[in-house]
This record gives structure tokens, sequence and C-alpha cells, in this order.
């Protein structure tokens, strides 16, 4: 049997597992069946219940689930698919477990464009609850690997499809009628949208919550003898997100290095100065809450 149709059985049967999306890879359940939901909880030891992203293939799923806007459905048509979450009010009649949104009135929502996500969407029919695939408090996984890292013997199956292209979570955004809030930067960026008129609020999640096991120094010109530095343009570093100071690449290799920095014989992490601008704001974010 095909990975993806082993993985949509496992699904149905109440099981979560470890997909690879155009960000990170992901811990997927039916977002429909509050058990299978819970496994994701479990299998990560999360210690609270935080809301859920819930994956659906396209924007007519969505609209069974949530209320969309006129701004919110401009959204959606001009970035799903693709590394964008809306947080929209949830319809009562969505069918969606309670624990995915941890009895919110809301729901975050998005239509992802990997291959072996969209292929399991398809494959099992219902909408697919997924935060990233680690152990809670430990950095999201971009590699089949990162997932084995913290999550092995702890859930039945890891689906292989190599490297994220993206490499950092999606954008978050509340839509409230055509208001709009960003709650996490990431690769869409929305601040010519934002300026139109709404107001932008600081992401308020968890403080530290990319952590690599080791103490992390930012804007680290140069390391000491005991850090591990990731470096950023061309300079002299044990590992570099981008020679040519390019923020996507950057992006893209950022929690594969820290999990590289973290794996390596040295105590600390340095991580040289990175420009704020574009994709550089979200790796910022992620940053700084590796080193809370
Ligand atoms: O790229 C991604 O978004 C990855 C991949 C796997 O799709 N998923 C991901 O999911 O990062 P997760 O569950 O780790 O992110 C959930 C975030 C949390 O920070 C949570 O606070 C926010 O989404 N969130 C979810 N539902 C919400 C809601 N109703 N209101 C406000 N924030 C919400
Ligand atoms: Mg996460």
């Amino acid at each position: 049997m095909a990975a993806v149709e082993r993985a949509a059985q496992l699904i149905l049967d109440g099981q979560c597992v470890a997909v690879p999306t155009e960000t990170v890879y992901g811990l997927a359940a039916d977002a429909t069946n509050g058990e299978a939901v819970a496994r994701i909880y479990a299998a990560k030891g999360r210690p609270s219940f935080n809301p859920l992203i819930v994956h659906v293939p396209d924007l007519a799923s969505a609209e069974k689930i949530a209320v969309l806007s006129d701004t919110a459905r401009d959204l959606a048509t001009t970035y799903w698919p693709g590394p964008l979450t809306l947080v929209l009010p949830l319809k009562p009649e969505s069918g969606i477990a309670g624990i995915v949104t941890a009895g919110l009135s809301s729901i975050a929502l998005r239509v992802p464009a990997h291959p072996a996500m969209r292929d399991l969407l398809a494959a099992c029919g219902r909408p697919l609850a997924a935060p990233s695939a680690n152990a809670s408090g430990t950095i999201s996984p971009t590699r089949a690997e990162h997932v084995a890292r913290t999550l092995s013997g702890r859930i039945p199956m890891i689906i292989d499809a190599g490297a994220t292209e993206v490499g950092l979570e999606s954008t978050i955004i509340a839509v409230e009628d055509e208001q709009l809030r960003l709650l996490r930067p990431g690769p869409v960026d929305l601040s010519l949208e934002l300026a139109a008129g709404s107001k932008i609020e600081a992401p308020g999640q968890l403080e530290s919550h990319y952590a690599p096991g080791k103490p992390l120094r930012l804007h680290a010109q140069i390391s000491d003898d005991d850090e591990f530095l990731i470096g950023f343009g061309k300079m002299t570093c044990d590992a570099n997100l981008s020679e040519k100071a390019d923020l996507v690449e950057a992006a893209a290799q950022l929690f594969y290095l820290l999990h590289k920095a973290d794996l390596s014989g040295k105590p600390r992490i340095a991580v040289a100065p990175i420009p704020i601008e574009g994709l550089g704001a979200a790796i910022h974010d992620r940053l700084k809450r590796a080193a809370a």
C-alpha cells in the first residue's frame, strides 16, 4: 500500500501521523474526532490545550467550517494553497471537535500546498488538525529525521518526503469582519494588507516555544570558543543560513541549522545578525522564542 493510503487508514482509525507540509512537518489527526486530536497532545507532551490549525483541501471546505467575510475570502483566494492561516468565526454545525479550538468560538484554517498533505487530505476526506510534529518545547521539524528525533516510538507513522520548502510555520492572521490582526509573522508578508487600515497586534503566544536544548545568543558578530555560530551572509561560522544573505534561503534553513547546532558538541549557540525586513521579521520572531 502506498504511504499516503496507509496514513489515511491510520487517521480514519483515530491515530495521528506525521506528514510534511510546505512549511514544517505536521502531526495530523482527524479534526472531527476528539480522541484522535487528544492523541496529538499526548504524543507531543503539550502542557496545555492550545488551539490547533485545521488543514482543509480548498476554500469550499473552509466555508463549511467557518464564516468568511469578503476580506477573508480575498485573502484565501490570493494565498491558498499556501502558508497563510486565517483565524475565523467557527460555524456551530462545523463538526470540528471542541478540543481542536480549545473551546474557542474561532478556528484557525489553512489550505496547504504540499502534495503529500494534499494527497492525505484527499485520501481521508476529513479536515486535519496538525500542529508541528515535534515534542512540546522543541524545535520545529523540517525533515522526517527531526520528527523521529522527538516523536519516535510515540506515533505510528512518518511520511518522509524530504526537506520542507519554506521551513517556517505559516503566517497567522485573525479576520474579524473586515479587520485584520497579525497573530504570528510568517512566510506570507501581509504588511500591505495590514497597512490598509488594520491594526497589528504582537503575537501573544508561548514565550519560549521553538527552544533548542542549549542557550542561544542573538546578534552575534563573532562566536566564543564554546559557541556554535550560525552565520548569515559571507562570514566565518560553523554553519551558514545563507551565504548570499537571501532571507528565503535562510528561513528554509533555520530550523535545520538549529537542530544541527543542538546536536553539535558545543554547549551554546550564537546566531549572526539578520535583517528584519520581509521574511526576516518571521525569522526574528522564531529566534527570539528560541532564545527565551
Ligand atoms: O505552518 C504551520 O502552520 C504548521 C503546519 C503543520 O501547517 N502548523 C502549525 O500549527 O504551526 P500549530 O498548531 O503549532 O499552530 C497553532 C497556532 C498556535 O500558536 C495557536 O495559538 C494559533 O495557531 N491558533 C490556533 N487556533 C487559534 C484561534 N482560534 N485563535 C487564535 N489563535 C489560534
Ligand atoms: Mg510548533
